[in-house]
């Protein structure tokens, strides 16, 4: 689908880290405007890859501020930008319940397991660990929990014996490029 200026849906990404899911959103064919990346750590990857694709980027550091400060210094960027959504894609900080009712079922997060199994920050490595034969990504909308939120979109991601902890690292991110994208044309009523 063509990008049509017209009916652009205003976004922010929120990352921390690689941002391969920033990049991968960016580069979509998604009729969407990332207006903002906020990165909350100065040595993110994401960064490098937001100055390549000129999407604005703006990093916001917690160390020295209280959580309401770092929170109330996003919002300040967030104004005025008519942001309809906000895509969590890596974001490792866990938003208040202010902030989320500011953006009330407006903020999507992508989590690396089929929720409700595996939640929190090693969603690989526990799936892995445990030993399940099947794993997969969830794309939800983010609530007052950890990964609780409604689900929008979910994709599985099958467990070989021979898979080691890479190989599953990798089969987990194809999956999350495919279900993010998947998911966003859900929320965002595109037709194919
Ligand atoms: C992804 O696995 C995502 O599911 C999780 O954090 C990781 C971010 O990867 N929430 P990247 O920064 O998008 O490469």
């Amino acid at each position: 689908m063509k990008k049509d200026l017209q009916s652009m849906v205003n976004v922010a990404v929120f990352a921390s880290g690689s941002g391969s899911n920033f990049e991968n959103i960016a580069t979509s064919d998604l009729p969407l405007s990332i207006k903002v990346l906020i990165v909350d750590n100065k040595d993110a990857k994401a960064i490098e890859r937001a100055k390549r694709l000129n999407v604005p980027y703006e990093i916001v550091e917690r160390s020295g501020k209280t959580k309401e400060e770092f929170e109330a210094e996003i919002l300040n960027i967030l104004k005025d930008k008519n942001i309809e959504y906000i895509l969590l894609a890596g974001f490792m900080k866990i938003l208040s319940a202010e902030f989320i009712e500011r953006y009330d079922s407006k903020i999507i997060n992508i989590h690396p397991s089929l929720l409700p199994s595996f939640k929190g920050k090693n969603g690989i490595l526990d799936a892995y660990n445990y030993g399940v034969k099947v794993s997969g990504v969830t794309v939800h909308y983010v609530d007052s929990g950890i990964d609780t939120g409604e689900i929008i979109d979910q994709e599985p991601v099958v467990l070989r014996d021979d898979d080691t902890l890479e190989s599953f690292e990798e089969k987990i991110h194809e999956a999350e490029y495919k279900l993010y994208i998947r998911a966003l044309k859900k929320v965002l009523e595109v037709k194919e």
